[in-house]
């Protein structure tokens, strides 16, 4: 029998393009024999829609990202009801799911607010659970773990809104002890969305107040100059394994957003990352530590930076990666021997798995 596999998308976060165009991959790389695919677009403002023709394919050579709207589709909703696994449209019909794979980057996605909703209506889930998923969208929440477990961060600040508006200069201080250049970033997302390099404190107003703009804590870094970028994949729930390594070499000062999403030349990806063995082994180590440390479930990418002279650092886990065509985290598993339509299968399956597992524990707990 056919899987339904509900592919949600879209939503509510600045990431809501980005994860377009990962559905679409993911849609596309599901084996029409084994799976039934439900897509099911979220628009800007948190409706549900079901969009039979799947997320919006890129407009060619436009240089914009595609959006899901209210014409795209009739408005559903999940039913409630624990162990339902159904969507309901107005007119009373249903579609009946086996499991979701929410492909959503950033706030409500990717921060265990989709993940909570899905946990109380019974639905088995790809990927990691409420504690993981919101520690994973919390890039200082996520550091304090990486650093109980022993695993090597790099300096940082975190910033309040609050200490902002009251007490700049005692925040200007804790930025020159850091030194410049460094890197002010939201706390809370992703994709690079926010994030500036600031080369001096004249700009460090500017640029704390653009983080601010997307939430109310944000994090200063000092700069790791001259690192390379290395990304490992995960895969699995209790013995999760490392793929091999690869490599982002942005053409701009830095990964910035355009560079990820917007310009087909902003970075080259290098699979396998040439690293050496003992690199590779660090960072495959540290990978899987850092996937145990936020209690990760399924998936994730862990992206580390290697300085010039120094030892690797854990950057940041991201618990829903990219997953276009050209993204680290297929292509990682596919450089390793699991191709993109078996690495669905794989997630799927490691989704049921743990979904049954606990509503075995259900009855006692
Ligand atoms: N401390 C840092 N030192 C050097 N480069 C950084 C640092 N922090 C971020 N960057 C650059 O900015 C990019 C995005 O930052 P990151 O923390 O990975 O946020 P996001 O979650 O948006 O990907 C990184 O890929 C890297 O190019
Ligand atoms: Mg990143």
């Amino acid at each position: 029998m056919k899987r339904r596999i509900a592919i949600v998308f879209g939503g509510r976060s600045a990431e809501h393009e980005v994860s377009c165009v990962s559905a679409r991959s993911v849609l596309d790389a599901l084996d029409p024999e084994r799976y039934e695919a439900i897509p099911i677009g979220v628009t800007k403002e948190g409706r549900w829609h079901l969009i039979e023709a799947g997320p919006p394919a890129l407009p060619a050579g436009s240089g914009s990202l595609p959006q899901v709207t209210s014409e795209s589709g009739p408005e559903v909703a999940l039913d409630q009801e624990p162990e339902a696994r159904a969507l309901i449209a107005p007119d009373g019909s249903r579609t009946e799911i086996d499991v979701v794979f929410p492909v959503m980057h950033g706030p409500f996605g990717e921060d265990g607010s989709i993940q909570g909703f899905l946990e109380m209506a019974g639905v088995p889930y790809v990927g990691a659970g409420v504690l993981a998923s919101a520690v994973g969208m919390d890039k200082a929440v996520q550091k304090v773990l990486f650093r109980a477990a022993g695993l090597p961060v790099v300096e940082h600040e975190v910033v309040r809104e609050r200490e902002w508006e009251e007490d700049p200069e005692g925040v200007e201080a804790r930025a020159a002890h850091l030194g410049y250049p460094l890197f002010a970033k939201p706390a809370t997302l992703g994709s690079s969305v926010g994030v500036t390099k600031v080369h001096g404190p004249e700009e460090l107003r500017r640029a704390l107040e653009g983080t601010f703009r997307y939430g109310r804590k944000s994090l200063l870094e000092r700069s790791v100059e001259g690192a390379r970028e290395i990304e490992v994949a995960v895969l699995g729930n209790d013995d999760p394994v490392a793929s091999i390594a690869g490599e982002i070499v942005p053409r701009h000062e830095f990964y910035d957003y355009e560079a990820k999403y917007l310009d087909e030349h902003g970075a080259e990806l290098l699979i396998p990352a040439p690293i050496d063995a003992q690199t590779l082994e660090e960072v495959q180590r540290l990978a899987v530590a850092a996937f145990r440390a936020i209690d990760c479930a399924g998936m994730a990418r862990v992206d580390f930076f290697l300085p010039p002279d120094a030892r690797v650092l854990v950057n940041e886990v991201n618990t829903i990666p990219g997953f276009t065509s050209i993204s680290m985290y297929p292509k990682l598993w596919e450089a390793s021997g699991l191709p993109y339509p078996e690495l669905i299968d794989r997630l799927v399956e490691l989704a049921l798995e743990r979904h049954e597992r606990e509503r075995k524990r259900g009855a006692s707990r």
